[in-house]
């Protein structure tokens, strides 16, 4: 009998609806394409439609739906909901518990996990040791942010980075007999370390606007230096974990949060660019959604196959950070 392992067997993503260029915001704040496009490899990003009601959690289920009625289960076969975010709707009732009453999940237990940017590969890591040790055999893990709730507009250098966006997962138990060849979860390594200097944080009071509150701030370039560090680090430590060599990896999938900060990555790591999956261009930074997005894009195209090796990696304020090994 083969070990007890996790593996994916469902994902999809939710579609904020509202598509924003650069050149739309070039039209209200004091920017161009041309910075963007060169700074970030940022081209558009999506916000949800607040005004007609949608949020978080409407775009969180439709990612989830997509990832339920890929794993081919049942909702109540379901039993337990991560849903990683630093921009619930509310702090209470807890955004996994609103996931969960919408898609009718009747036994899952509900938890929310904030390692911003780095939440679903927290999620996944969680998830993972959970369907291992016998507590849970399917678990819905949502990835997502709705960061146009905490951007400072009049701070060009961050409001230019970010869009809304959220994806799913279902991990689920599978018995391991062939690790070459088996779908599962190698492994998974996640770090932290406190952002002593506050370059990355959601003040509660800006002085320099006191009538806002809950503003993102962000020293991008100290942030730079430590995602790239980081997250280079990170894929660094689980290969040598797993004893996989860079040329056994299929794809990489880093953090969507700067083109640059990709390449540099993938530089370090001597990673072809064609084997690193890249969708800045059209989301933004969208959090805790860069991750799920992807790999949820990544299957509908068709680009993940059986047996392939998937390396993910992240970066988020705290700071957090992590890298996961994927046998697909
Ligand atoms: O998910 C969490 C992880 N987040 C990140 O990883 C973000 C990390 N940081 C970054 O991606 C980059 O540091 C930024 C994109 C934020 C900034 O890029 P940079 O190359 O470090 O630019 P900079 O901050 O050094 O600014 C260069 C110039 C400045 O002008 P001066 O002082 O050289 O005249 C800025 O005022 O660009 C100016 N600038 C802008 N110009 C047009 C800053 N923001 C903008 C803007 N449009 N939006």
């Amino acid at each position: 009998m083969g070990s007890r392992r996790s593996k994916i067997v469902g994902t999809g993503l939710g579609y904020p609806a509202r598509i924003v260029t650069n050149d739309d915001l070039a039209k209200k704040i004091d920017t161009s394409d041309e910075w963007i496009r060169s700074r970030t490899g940022i081209a558009q990003r999506r916000f949800v439609d607040l005004e007609n009601g949608q949020t978080i959690t409407s775009i969180a289920v439709e990612g989830a739906e997509k990832a339920l009625k890929m794993s081919g289960l049942d909702p109540l076969d379901i039993s337990f909901v991560l849903c990683c975010t630093a921009t619930p709707e509310e702090w209470m009732p807890i955004e996994a518990a609103r996931i969960k009453d919408v898609l009718g999940l009747e036994r899952a237990a509900c938890l929310d996990v904030n390692a911003a940017c780095s939440g679903f590969l927290y999620g996944l890591h969680l998830a993972d040791a959970l369907v291992k040790s016998g507590a849970h055999a399917h678990i819905l893990v949502v990835g997502g942010d709705v960061f146009q709730r905490i951007l400072n507009w009049e701070d060009r250098t961050t409001c230019v980075l970010f869009g809304d966006g959220a994806g799913a997962a279902i991990v689920s138990v599978t018995e391991l007999n062939d690790p070459k060849k088996d779908s599962h979860i190698l492994g998974s390594r996640v770090y932290a370390a406190l952002d002593r200097d506050n370059n990355l944080t959601v003040t509660k009071k800006d002085p320099e606007f006191p009538a806002r509150t809950q503003l993102l701030t962000m020293n991008g370039r100290e942030v730079f230096k430590w995602a790239t560090k980081c997250m280079a680090q990170a894929c660094m430590d689980i290969m040598t974990e797993q004893k996989i060599s860079p040329e056994e990896i299929d794809w990489v999938v880093p953090h969507q949060a700067n083109i640059r900060i990709i390449e540099k990555v993938a530089e370090f790591l001597n990673f072809p660019m064609e084997k690193v999956y890249v969708n800045v261009d059209q989301w933004g930074n969208t959090s805790a959604g860069t991750i799920p997005i992807c790999l949820a894009e990544m299957n509908d195209k068709g680009l993940l196959k059986k047996g392939q090796l998937i390396l993910v990696t992240s970066f988020g304020g705290g700071f957090t950070w992590g890298s996961i090994l994927i046998r697909w």
